[in-house]
């Protein structure tokens, strides 16, 4: 019985998942929704994907204070995060409906930009702008979350847009004088997986940095790119 339900139950765990954190999190009752993402978290010995909150100690303490671009909003749960500590936060969700909830989530949080469409149509016209915009050099932090992650979600031709991202942000490297360059879900950044296909080696991450003079490092599931002198 436990065998057939499995599979059968499992797609729909994420969306309820994430149904109750929103009821938790409108009721004022997060804490409560992080502690049970913790204790869940321990009984899986501490395996990826870890849970938001841990997640997002990442993005503070690698992160700058000033303009970070997400790709992949979803629900906006990072997008609000990150609006509690950075000037402007830019998010790119390309599914609709998902983009409309976000907006909806987003009401109260006036720092926050949203823009439906693919990082490969909008991130192009997001760094346009924020250089036009400024004469000085930029502080810009990028949380790079836009791929298929089953459900609901948006697919396009390729699962994940990371490529044109880094093609993309690579032409603006030198306004940049302090960046941080976040990839989430980076164990599925690997060849020997049944998706390599999909998702591009490692090394064209670290290669990536490399090649930019950008320190390197793998935090929790995270590929973080930066050239912050902080030692977290
Ligand atoms: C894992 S979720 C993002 C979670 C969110 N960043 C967070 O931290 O809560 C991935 C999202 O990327 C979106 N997505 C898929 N392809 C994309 C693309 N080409 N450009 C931007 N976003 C994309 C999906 O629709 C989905 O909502």
């Amino acid at each position: 019985m436990k065998k057939v339900l499995k599979p059968l139950l499992k797609p729909l765990l994420k969306p309820i998942v994430n149904f109750i954190h929103q009821v938790l999190h409108f009721f004022g009752l997060s804490a409560l929704a992080n502690m049970g993402e913790l204790a869940r978290w321990v009984k899986l010995e501490y395996s990826s994907p870890a849970p938001r909150m841990v997640k997002e100690s990442v993005l503070r303490r690698w992160g700058g204070r000033s303009i970070w671009i997400e790709s992949g909003t979803h629900l906006g749960f990072t997008s609000m995060f990150l609006s509690e500590f950075a000037e402007s936060v830019h998010t790119i969700e390309p599914q609709e409906e998902l983009f409309k909830k976000s907006i909806q989530n987003f009401e109260k949080f006036r720092n926050i930009n949203s823009y439906l469409g693919t990082s490969e149509k909008v991130l192009p016209r997001i760094l346009q702008g924020i250089s036009e915009a400024s004469a000085g050099k930029l502080d810009v932090s990028f949380w790079l979350d836009g791929h298929f992650s089953q459900n609901d979600t948006y697919q396009g031709s390729t699962d994940t847009s990371i490529i044109h991202e880094l093609k993309e942000i690579e032409k603006y490297i030198g306004r940049f004088h302090l960046i941080s360059l976040l990839v989430d879900d980076i164990r599925l950044f690997r060849s020997d997986v049944p998706m390599p296909e999909v998702y591009p080696n490692l090394n064209i991450l670290v290669d990536w940095a490399t090649k930019h003079g950008l320190y390197w490092t793998i935090e929790l599931d995270i590929f973080i790119a930066t050239n912050r002198k902080l030692v977290p």
